[in-house]
């Protein structure tokens, strides 16, 4: 199976959790691009959602679904989207679409957070791919100097401004055997908006697509 494939199937299988009139939150990324396609198909049972990005506000729209402010509808039943990495823990790296900041928002905000990813997305520990961090432009030297102390290699994402108007700065070399505390500390950084570690709170439920069909991992 093709990680596209793989994609396609935990697209599929996230519309099962959906329950009828639900404003649901929306990701970022292939995968949840994907979901959004699945979406379109029963867009009659949900109100509407809320999107992660401008991308992905633009794809809704595209397919007749509305899109709601967060500050609109308050609290969310359900919150699908991709991930980078993930531990069987459901800590998560995020952000390789530069989303992570809304992406994190519209986790923290709702009751349930489904993970759809690939089973090659499913790591012992995360940093294999380079941590993301959303940063306020004018910090981004000072930010990038507290990142080598923390034993990183931070990169400056080239041409990538946010859909806050920020940068991205992907830290490599990192091996993050402790995700809450690394997800704590470089939130500490003064410029840091947020980083791409989702381990304070992770995915309530991973659904793995691969050879074997679909994994779930939940707590
Ligand atoms: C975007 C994200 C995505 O969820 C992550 O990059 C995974 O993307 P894909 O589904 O294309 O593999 O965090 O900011």
């Amino acid at each position: 199976m093709t990680p596209e494939q793989a994609k396609q199937l935990v697209a599929e299988a996230a519309i099962e959790y959906l329950e009828w009139d639900w404003v649901i939150g929306v990701g970022t990324g292939s995968t949840a691009n994907l979901f959004i396609d699945e979406l379109a198909k029963i867009k009659g049972r949900i109100e509407g959602a809320v999107a992660s990005s401008e991308a992905s506000a633009e794809r809704l729209q595209s397919h007749g679904i509305k899109v709601f402010e967060l500050d609109q509808v308050g609290d969310l039943p359900i919150y699908v989207d991709g991930a980078d990495e993930s531990t069987k823990h459901r800590h998560l790296v995020k952000g390789g679409g530069a989303a992570l900041t809304r992406e994190k928002i519209v986790a923290a905000a709702s009751d349930k957070f489904i993970c759809i990813a690939d089973d090659s997305k499913l790591v012992d520990v995360l940093g294999a791919f380079p941590l993301p961090i959303e940063v306020i432009p004018m910090a981004k030297s000072y930010v990038a100097r507290q990142l080598v102390k923390l034993g990183g290699n931070p990169v400056l994402r080239d041409g990538v401004v946010t859909d806050n108007g920020n940068m991205i700065i992907d830290v490599h070399g990192m091996k993050i055997e402790n995700p809450v505390e690394t997800e704590r500390n470089i939130n500490q950084i003064a410029g840091v908006v947020t980083n791409g570690l989702f381990a304070q709170r992770g995915a309530d439920v991973l659904l793995l697509g691969g050879d074997d069909g679909i994994t779930k991992i939940e707590s």
